[in-house]
């Protein structure tokens, strides 16, 4: 007899966005006549630049030439990438990360979740609430916890309540954790970290021998100087940090898929002997059991990104979707809501009028203005009564959403 694995049946509901897209077709096939605007998932509206389209060009001409076709390739990524990503994204800043360091993969939200089978099922993991719901889905999958209670919270997994009082930074956790999922600038709240709370988690990480798990996948997004863009930034995160970044937010890849993970050499876990071992290593044997690589062509793209022309480009991409976020910010303040975020993510987050529920506000702003957001409860039990909309929309259907929000009741 086939056995399951159980731990898929503790999860609560479907994963988040496949439910809202159920409830929107429900309303559309129901309502075909109506404009539905979707401002939902983070998902890009913004073409590919045209410095990376055509580097994505010359990759597919290359794979269709016996001379310069390519069959598989190193599962970590091609060092061309790899190299450009260190010397860009790290080490022009300051940042002493090596090419060696960075696996590319085909997404954050698989590495974000993947990346749990090289720790042991013993490990206690702490997230915050709310937060993007991979985490504990897959914390939840990878067998970490019990059951779910009925206020929301898996046993096992240690909360970190992000809320208006405490301006959306979590405390230290009261009881201690093995790995730390942080997200800055952060999904859902689109609040950021300064460098003293960065440091405040790297040093609480190192006293405890925790691994800090670091999506940065918008940082791009940050507008004011003086936030860190990365973890190591901060002193000390090398030992204790891995970070996942992506260039689907970044240069419009959500479709085309690239991203990569930074484990530096330093960061060690443990046996239960106490022996330390080297997370790179096992990540590396993992992604090269488990995964082929992705497309020439896709990271002949990605690397695109870093040419001076790819970067002035993606900067400006990125410039219009923060645009919409200050409309989204000033329409939503002038009718009434509290609003977080929107100055260095891509995310607004709103508290619902006369303590609605998320779901509530859902479907009356769906019926009622015939946009789409997501309901702040798909991200944790601490997002009752917050709805997030993301800016990665066009620009007339932010203008005309906002005027439909307006118009609320
Ligand atoms: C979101 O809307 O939270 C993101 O688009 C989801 C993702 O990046 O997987």
């Amino acid at each position: 007899m086939a056995l399951i694995n159980e731990n898929y049946l503790k999860l609560k509901a479907g994963y988040l966005f496949p439910e809202i897209g159920r409830r929107v077709k429900e309303f559309t096939d129901a309502n075909p006549d109506k404009k539905v605007i979707r401002m939902g998932i983070g998902d890009v509206t913004q073409p590919l630049t045209p410095t990376v389209l055509k580097a994505f060009h010359e990759g597919v001409e290359e794979m269709g030439n016996a001379a310069t076709f390519r069959g598989y390739g190193p599962e970590q990524g091609y060092d061309f990438l790899r190299e450009v990503i260190a010397t860009k994204a790290y080490q022009a800043n300051g940042i002493d990360i090596k090419a060696d360091d960075i696996i590319v993969s085909d997404g954050s939200k698989c590495d974000t979740g993947n990346i749990q089978e090289v720790f042991g099922n013993d490990n206690k993991i702490a997230i915050c609430d709310p937060v993007y719901p991979v985490y504990a889905d897959t914390t939840v999958m990878s067998g970490k916890t019990g059951e779910c209670a009925t206020n929301g919270y898996y046993s096992g997994i240690v909360y970190m309540p992000c809320t208006e009082a405490n301006g959306f930074i979590p405390e230290l956790p009261a009881e201690r954790p093995d790995l730390i999922f942080l997200c800055y600038p952060n999904n859902p709240t689109g609040t950021v970290a300064s460098k003293e709370e960065l440091t405040k988690w790297v040093n609480y990480a190192r006293e405890n021998k925790c691994v800090i798990l670091f999506d940065a996948a918008y940082e791009a997004f940050i507008t004011e100087p003086g936030i860190p863009r990365s973890i190591y930034e901060i002193e000390g995160a090398k030992e204790v940090a891995i970070e996942f970044r992506s260039f689907s937010k970044t240069a419009g890849f959500t479709g085309t898929r690239c991203a990569f993970t930074v484990i530096p050499e330093e960061l060690k876990a443990y046996d239960k002997d106490g022996n330390a071992h080297s997370i790179k290593k096992l990540w590396l044997r993992r992604h090269t059991t488990k995964f082929n690589g992705v497309s020439y062509p896709v990271q002949k793209a990605a690397a695109a990104v870093y040419s001076e022309a790819g970067q002035k480009e993606v900067k400006e991409v990125v410039e219009y979707y923060m645009e919409n976020a200050r409309i989204m910010r000033e329409s939503l303040s002038a009718a009434g809501y509290t609003v977080f975020g929107g100055v260095n993510a891509p995310y607004i987050w709103v508290k619902t009028k006369s303590n609605m529920s998320s779901w509530d506000f859902f479907d009356k702003v769906l019926t009622e203005a015939n946009v789409v957001g997501t309901p702040g409860s798909g991200f944790g039990p601490a997002g009752e009564g917050y709805f997030r909309f993301s800016a990665f929309a066009d620009r007339e259907n932010v203008i005309e959403a906002m005027e439909r929000i307006k118009k609320l009741s």
